[in-house]
């Protein structure tokens, strides 16, 4: 692995004066501040306009070793929006190697810390000054949640109010024209909804949440409290939900990665239940496109739903994969989707995933680029083409994950 940029900035130095009093604004000042976010807000930016109208010169990514957040970083970077410092605490689902391509860029810069450490954040806010923060960082995986949801009431519940906290005090002190500036993206999730029937309508913004998972549940508290941080304090936030992402960097615990990776060694492929629970698919890039539309033009205030228009059956996907995977690296004997095992089902397993992303088209211009077909095969060229990351994240402690929860 190439050598990263770690900073780490210990109290009391590399602090720029900053001016700290203006916290406690009057409720007539978050009036006018919000109808003044309203007035302002580039909503009405013609569909198709590019990102250029709402420059931020820094961005705070939170969790941007992870899958998501890492395409974003990159995606950004490419697109040249300005600095970007990236704060994630490295659990088993942060890789660094991810951004090994801008390590040494000198728009970028990593630190290592966790959302919940208040301190920490205090004096990033206070050092960088970001225009904006968007907030990837998470516990992510349900199985997980469902064998020990501490991390996640953690991270994403306590983590997401420390985070909360923090940047309502920095965004509070700052000057006039650049609280109505600023910008928190918080990265959400469709699972915060519930399930659908087979017959429902998809998922829209106004759908009443009803988690099912300690996952989805701490993710529905975060999202809460993003909300209430804008009614109460006029916060400038915005909240997406997406449905499931795949493409180059998931760790491979969750299903597409897992299954490429077990298809590509001959080895079972475990499909939960019956295999016919349904998931809206999303390609990775057209994700993070969709959150730099919302963090550019969307309205403070609003959640936006976003999806791929692409349900599938989990049966379907894995002999997809199965397919492509003997197209790719062809082996003797019998085709992949022999390996297919039925195992004993996720508890509490949502069966069907669904969502209406029209309000993002219709307001913000954004709509998918890549199709379920293209990108699904860019996916499993990637996993093939990228032992050495493969094998860096399949050492230790994810093969213990792998024996423990499929042994029972
Ligand atoms: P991931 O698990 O791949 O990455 C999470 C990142 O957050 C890791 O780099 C990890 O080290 C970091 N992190 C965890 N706890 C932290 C803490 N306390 N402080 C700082 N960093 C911490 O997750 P992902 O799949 O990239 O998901 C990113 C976000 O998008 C999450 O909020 C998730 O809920 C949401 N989301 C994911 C999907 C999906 O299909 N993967 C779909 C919709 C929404
Ligand atoms: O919907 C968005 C969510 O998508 C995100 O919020 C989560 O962070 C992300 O992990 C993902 O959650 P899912 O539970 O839908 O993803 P996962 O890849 O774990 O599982 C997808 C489907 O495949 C689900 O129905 C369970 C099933 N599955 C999963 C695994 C890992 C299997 O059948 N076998 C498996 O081994």
């Amino acid at each position: 692995m190439a050598l990263m940029l770690v900073t780490w900035i210990p109290a009391g130095i590399h602090e720029k004066p900053f001016p700290l009093e203006g916290r406690g604004q009057s409720r007539p000042f978050l009036l006018q501040l919000k109808a003044r976010q309203r007035a302002e807000a580039p909503g009405r930016v013609a569909a198709g306009e590019t990102l250029t109208s709402f420059m931020h010169n820094s961005i705070l990514v939170t969790g941007g070793a992870g899958f998501i957040g890492s395409n974003f970083i990159l995606q950004m970077v490419e697109r040249d929006t300005g600095s970007i410092v990236n704060l994630d605490k490295l659990t088993y689902a942060g890789n660094l190697r991810n951004l090994e391509s801008i390590a040494s860029d000198r728009r970028y810069e990593f630190v290592h810390g966790d959302i919940g450490d208040r301190d920490l954040v205090h004096r990033l806010l206070k050092h960088h000054q970001p225009g904006a923060i968007v907030h990837f960082a998470a516990e992510s995986h349900v199985d997980r949640s469902i064998r020990g949801p501490d991390d996640f009431i953690r991270t994403n519940i306590d983590g997401t109010f420390a985070l909360l906290e923090e940047t309502r005090a920095y965004w509070t002190a700052l000057p006039d024209q650049e609280r109505v500036r600023f910008r928190f993206v918080h990265v959400s999730t469709d699972e915060v909804y519930g399930s659908l029937g087979p017959d429902d309508a998809p998922f829209c913004e106004s759908t009443p949440y009803a988690p099912n998972s300690p996952y989805a549940a701490s993710k529905a508290a975060s999202d809460h409290l993003v909300r209430a941080y804008y009614h109460t304090y006029g916060l400038p936030t915005l909240t997406t939900n997406c449905s499931n992402n795949y493409g180059r960097f998931q760790f491979p615990e969750k299903l597409i990665p897992l299954m490429i990776l077990n298809a590509r060694d001959g080895k079972p492929l475990p499909v939960y239940g019956d295999g016919q629970n349904v998931r809206d698919w999303l390609y990775v890039d057209d994700h993070c496109e969709a959150i730099a539309t919302v963090l550019d033009r969307g309205l403070p205030g609003e959640t936006y739903n976003i999806g791929g228009s692409n349900e599938q059956r989990n049966l379907e996907i894995v002999e997809t994969i199965c397919d492509i995977v003997d197209e790719m690296a062809p082996r003797l004997g019998a085709s992949r989707r022999g390996l297919v095992t039925f195992v004993k089902d996720r508890p509490g397993h949502d069966r069907r995933y669904a969502m209406d992303a029209r309000k993002i088209e219709r307001e913000l211009g954004w709509r998918p680029k890549e199709t379920f077909e293209t990108g699904i095969r860019k996916t499993v060229r990637w996993y093939l083409e990228n032992e050495g990351w493969v094998r860096d994240v399949t050492s230790g402690s994810y093969r213990q994950w792998i024996a423990a929860h499929y042994s029972v």
